[in-house]
C-alpha cells in the first residue's frame, strides 16, 4: 500500500511501510532528505543552464520531481530512471500529483541504468543514487558525462569505508581503510579517490566541489574536466594518510560554491539543515587533512575532556588556527602537530584559563 508525502515542493506517493530496506516495493528514504535538498540547492546556485539531466536509479522519482520543481527552468531534460518494474509505475503516478506528465522535458525509461546511459548522447549532471556501492555504475556515468559536467555519487556501504571489513574495502575501493575517530573522513577520502581512478581511464579529471559523510551514506559532487594533463594532476594528489589509503589528499569541498549555496538557501528560505550547511562552508575554508577528536583523545590518554571552546582558545593562543568539521561534532581541524595538540590537552595549568 501506498501514501502520499510531501518532500520540498514535490508531492510523492511512496510506500507505507515503517522500516527503511531496499525490499521496499518501491523505495523512498526520509533520512535522505537532507542529500537531495543538498543537490537541488547545488543545481540551483551552478551557472549553467539547459542542463540534460539525468536519475538512473530514481525509486519513487522524489529527486527529479524537486529538481523541475525547485530549479525550474535551468532544465533543458530530465531522463528518470528504475528498473523496477513498481518503481516505474509510481514515478509516472507521481509526476501526474504534481502535474508534470505533460512536460516534455522529462523522459521515463525502466531500464538497467547501465544501458540506459551506454545507450545515450550523455548527461550535463549524473546522480548515482544506489542501494550500497556506487561500483557497479562508476564506468558508465564517467564515460557519459560531459566534459564540464557534475557527477554526483552516493555510497552506503560506510561498513567497507570505514575500516569494519577492510577487505572488502580493498576489494571494492582498492585502499585501506581505517577504523579510528577519522574513518569517514578516511573512507570518503577513499571512495573520491576510486571515482577519479575509473573515470582518469576515459581521460577525465574528476574534481570534489563538495563532500560530506553523514548518517549512514557518504556523498561527493564532482566537477568533470577532460584532458591528460588535468587527470595526471588528480592522480598527483593521491597517496596515504594515517596509515590508511591511498585516498585522495586534495580538498573536498569548493568554498565558494558553499557560500553560495548557503547565502543562496538564506536568501530564499530555503528548507534545510542549516547547521550542516555552514559546518560545511567553515571546514571547505580550511584545506587541512584529518582533525583531532578532542573526546577520542581525552579518554585514549585518561585525562577529563575539555571543553571546545577552551581548546579553540587555547589553539588561537598558540597562533593556530582551530576550525570544527561535521566529521564529528567534538573534533577541530588544525595545521597543530599531533603533538602538540595532546600536550596541549594534557597541561593541567591549561586546564584552569
Ligand atoms: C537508493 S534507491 C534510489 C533512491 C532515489 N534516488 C531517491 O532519491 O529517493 C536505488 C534505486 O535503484 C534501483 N536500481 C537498482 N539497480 C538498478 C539498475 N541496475 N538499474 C536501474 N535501477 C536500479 C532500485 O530499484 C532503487 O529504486
Amino acid at each position: 500500500m501506498f501514501k502520499t508525502i510531501t518532500e520540498g515542493k514535490a508531492k510523492v506517493k511512496i510506500s507505507d511501510q515503517e522500516k527503511i530496506s531496499s525490499d521496499l516495493p518501491v523505495f523512498y528514504n526520509p533520512k535522505m532528505k537532507l542529500n537531495r535538498d543538498i543537490s537541488i540547492l547545488l543545481l540551483k546556485i551552478i551557472d549553467k543552464t539547459e542542463i540534460q539531466v539525468c536519475d538512473p536509479l530514481a525509486g519513487t522519482g522524489v529527486r527529479s520531481i524537486r529538481f523541475l520543481s525547485e530549479t525550474g527552468e535551468k532544465i533543458r531534460s530530465i531522463t528518470i530512471n528504475d528498473k523496477n518494474k513498481e518503481s516505474f509505475r509510481i514515478i509516472k503516478e507521481n509526476l501526474k500529483l504534481n502535474n508534470l506528465e505533460e512536460d516534455e522535458r522529462i523522459i521515463t525509461e525502466n531500464r538497467d541504468a547501465n544501458a540506459l546511459l551506454l545507450e545515450s548522447s550523455g548527461f550535463d549532471y549524473i546522480d548515482i543514487d544506489p542501494f550500497g556501492t556506487p561500483n557497479p555504475f562508476l564506468d558508465m556515468a564517467s564515460r557519459r558525462i560531459s566534459r564540464d559536467g557534475i557527477l554526483a555519487v552516493t555510497a552506503t556501504d560506510t561498513s567497507a569505508l570505514s575500516g569494519t571489513y577492510i577487505n572488502a574495502c580493498k576489494r571494492k575501493y582498492w585502499a585501506r581503510p581505517r577504523r579510528d575517530y577519522m574513518m569517514h573522513e578516511t573512507g570518503l577520502r577513499i571512495l573520491i579517490r576510486k571515482c577519479q581512478l575509473i573515470a582518469a581511464q576515459y581521460e577525465k579529471a574528476l574534481l570534489p566541489i563538495l563532500s560530506y559523510a553523514k548518517d549512514h551514506y557518504m556523498r561527493v559532487f564532482f566537477k568533470v574536466a577532460k584532458g591528460k594533463a588535468k587527470v595526471d594532476e588528480v592522480l598527483r594528489h593521491h597517496g596515504p594518510f594515517n596509515e590508511a589509503g591511498p585516498m585522495w589528499l586534495g580538498k573536498l569541498a569548493d568554498v565558494k560554491l558553499l557560500s553560495k549555496m548557503y547565502a543562496v538557501a538564506v536568501s530564499q528560505h530555503y528548507d534545510i539543515d542549516y547547521d550542516f550547511l555552514r559546518l560545511l562552508k567553515e571546514e571547505a575554508s580550511f584545506g587541512v587533512i584529518g582533525f583531532y577528536d578532542v573526546h577520542a583523545l581525552s579518554k585514549q590518554l585518561k585525562i577529563g575532556c575539555p571543553s571546545m571552546e577552551f581548546v579553540n582558545s587555547k589553539l588561537k593562543k598558540a597562533g593556530y588556527t582551530g576550525v570544527r568539521t561535521h566529521f564529528s561534532p567534538y573534533a577541530l581541524k588544525t595545521e597543530m602537530s599531533k603533538e602538540e595538540f595532546i600536550q596541549l590537552l594534557k597541561d593541567k595549568k591549561s586546564q584552569s584559563l
